[in-house]
């Protein structure tokens, strides 16, 4: 019985050391394009600091990586976020959107902070820092809303 556990625990280790290899594309692009959503509406220094650190990670080309993000499988499970939330929403490109789009993903940002579904549960369990409290669901949402007025007025 003992003889078969180490087996089983050498297995395992062999298998960890050897997903280590496989190691996804880290995402470090320009984390201040000139595409970027601070281009497109006004984003006030309060908001900025909100969204970088509580969505630029899987929402932007720049995600700043801890060290167990070198670590497989945590690794690709970051890869998987980071693909999966810029394809929904991009802030590094967002200025490149027509305001018809901007103004609905305004809309869905504000919504998804109020019911609590964004940041996803499996980042804020590990990065508490990123946890909104109810007065900066309340920044965003009211951002949200000015930035869309914003572009309403420019006639978009
Ligand atoms: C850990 C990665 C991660 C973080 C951090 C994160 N998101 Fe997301 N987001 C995703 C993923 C992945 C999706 C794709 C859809 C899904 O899985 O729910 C998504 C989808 C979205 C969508 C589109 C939803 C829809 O259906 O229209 C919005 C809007 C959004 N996120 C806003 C935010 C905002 C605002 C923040 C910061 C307060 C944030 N997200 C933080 C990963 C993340």
């Amino acid at each position: 019985m003992k003889r078969k556990l180490k087996r089983i625990f050498l297995v395992l280790l062999i298998a960890f050391a050897l997903i280590q290899f496989i190691r996804p594309a880290k995402n470090l692009g320009n984390a201040e394009a000139t595409t970027d959503i601070f281009h497109a509406v006004m984003v006030p220094d309060s908001v900025k600091g909100i969204l970088k650190m509580s969505c630029y990670d899987c929402h932007s080309n720049s995600t700043r990586y801890p060290w167990y993000a070198e670590v497989a499988p945590a690794s690709w499970l970051l890869a998987s976020h980071v693909k999966n939330g810029k394809k929904e929403l991009n802030f590094t490109e967002f200025s490149q959107l027509s305001p018809r789009r901007m103004k609905s993903k305004l809309k869905s940002i504000a919504e998804q902070v109020q019911k609590g579904e964004m940041p996803l549960k499996s980042y804020t369990l590990i990065h508490k820092n990123a946890v909104l409290t109810e007065a900066q669901v309340r920044t965003i949402k009211a951002w949200a809303d000015a930035a869309t007025q914003e572009l309403n007025a420019k006639n978009q």
